[in-house]
């Protein structure tokens, strides 16, 4: 954590626009013209591919982006394993599938000198990382920058800040993260954070499947949600320039198949000169969610605030998606307007960045979380169900919270260490209770 951090995040700039083809260059001259892999690359800089879907995807889908760097990612010593932490990875076999709807309080201190890596803890998750499908819910709490350096071969990690601003140096450049925006590391893409306050606190989504994109529009048209041009790409920087005595030895973390390993490398591998391509790290301000909901009555299900989603092979029916609970309007006549009840087929874990959500009154705070696992029986409580069934329908303004939520394809089976965790409520199921019987036949 340094004053200079904060300045250096700051002053930061971006490429816009989601998906892009972009290209950067740290020293002019530094990315060859016209071709991708000259006979000798632009001032003695090695080329390097790096492919985050298979070759022959289709376009649409295809990601790779082509580094330019001081040396190859080839040039490194073997890994050997070390510690996993509370770092747990699919396929989730731990503990048995947990119907019960489940809330947890905010992690608890870490102790002195945990860094983002060290102070990973995962709640749960599913599918199989081998086989690509699935994802894992993490949260973090550190107090510490990361000296080392961070690759995670098993997915893509959305990173979305509860407390403390964060300083990522990725392989492509640097990028300023605060709690109300998120990051995104492709698959595969080293990476250190660095502290841009005393600690640091959220929650991480590590997608095993395919890579986020944004959601189809439908009728909704060409514009709304989040706006590909408000995602921000880095420019590229450099570490271990001849001058530069940061540049080595660091020691690179690769989490491969659910297990941490690590090289002492004699040079940083964030060192690419310049870079283009769409397989990119990036950052999103929620606040520039373009929030669409009811004019009329009723209100649309919450697939209405999809930032990302990650496809699988059936249409409509994602992986996982990234759901945003942003500020807005609420002027639907003759409606319930919180969330309702409900149950559904996928599995839902909720988190809090600040203020409070407007199903629950009390209980779920920032930090915090909830699992209702598939067709768990949930929806607002009896506090929320009564004020607002009285409530006079004017057009209320909901700006006091920005809720998120991870919606998946399958249960999410818990690690025990969250099964068991001091932090795990023991009567959540109170806020259902008291719902009161009103019907009246005739
Ligand atoms: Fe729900």
């Amino acid at each position: 954590m340094s004053g200079d951090a904060r300045k250096t995040a700051e002053a930061l700039a971006y490429l816009s626009g989601f998906g892009n083809e972009h290209a950067s260059e740290a020293v002019p001259g530094a990315l060859p013209e016209g071709r991708n892999s000259p006979q000798r690359a632009p001032l003695g800089l090695y080329a390097e591919q790096l492919s985050g879907s298979a070759f022959t995807e289709p376009r649409a889908h295809n990601r790779r982006s082509w580094l330019y760097r001081i040396r190859p990612s080839a040039a490194h010593p073997g890994f050997t394993r070390t510690g996993n932490g509370n770092l747990r990875t699919a396929p989730f076999a731990e503990t048995v599938p947990d119907p019960n709807r489940l809330r947890w309080n905010p992690l608890p201190d870490p102790a002195a000198g945990t860094d983002f890596l060290a102070g990973l803890w995962t709640l749960g998750g599913n599918g199989d990382a081998a086989q690509r499908a699935g994802m894992a819910v993490h949260l973090y709490h550190a107090n510490a920058s990361m000296e080392r350096v961070f690759s995670d071969a098993d997915g893509e990690l959305l990173i979305v800040p509860e407390r403390g601003g964060l300083l990522l140096h990725t392989e492509f450049g640097r990028l300023h993260v605060e709690p109300a925006h998120v990051a995104l590391i492709p698959r595969g893409v080293r990476f250190r954070v660095e502290l841009l306050d005393e600690s640091a606190r959220g929650y991480v989504c590590e997608n095993y499947g395919a890579p986020f994109q944004l959601p189809d529009l439908g009728p909704i048209g060409a514009n709304g949600l989040a706006n590909a041009r408000d995602f921000k790409a880095p420019v590229a920087a450099y570490e271990g320039g001849a001058d530069d005595d940061t540049a080595g030895p660091v020691e690179v973390v690769n989490k491969f198949c659910g297990n941490l390993w690590t090289a002492t490398y004699d040079h940083s591998p964030l060192d690419v000169v310049a870079w283009h391509g769409n397989h990119v790290p990036y950052v999103y301000d929620l606040r520039r969610f373009n929030v669409i909901g009811t004019i009329s009555y009723d209100h649309p299900d919450p697939s209405i605030f999809t930032v990302l989603t990650s496809p699988s092979d059936t249409p409509g029916l994602a992986g996982v998606d990234f759901v945003v609970f942003a500020p807005r309007w609420l002027v639907g006549e003759d409606t319930f307007r919180p969330p309702y009840f409900h149950r559904n087929v996928m599995s839902e874990y909720m988190g809090l960045i600040e203020g409070a959500y407007d199903a629950k009154a009390e209980g779920f705070v920032p930090g915090g979380g909830s699992l209702h696992n598939m067709m768990s029986a949930h929806g607002p409580d009896r506090e929320t169900f009564d004020r607002a069934s009285a409530a006079e329908l004017r057009p209320q303004k909901i700006d006091d919270g920005l809720a998120f939520m991870f919606e998946t394809r399958w249960p999410v089976t818990l690690t025990p260490h969250a099964a068991g965790a001091e932090h795990l409520q023991q009567r959540y199921d109170d806020v259902w209770q008291g719902l009161e019987r009103h019907f009246r036949a005739g």
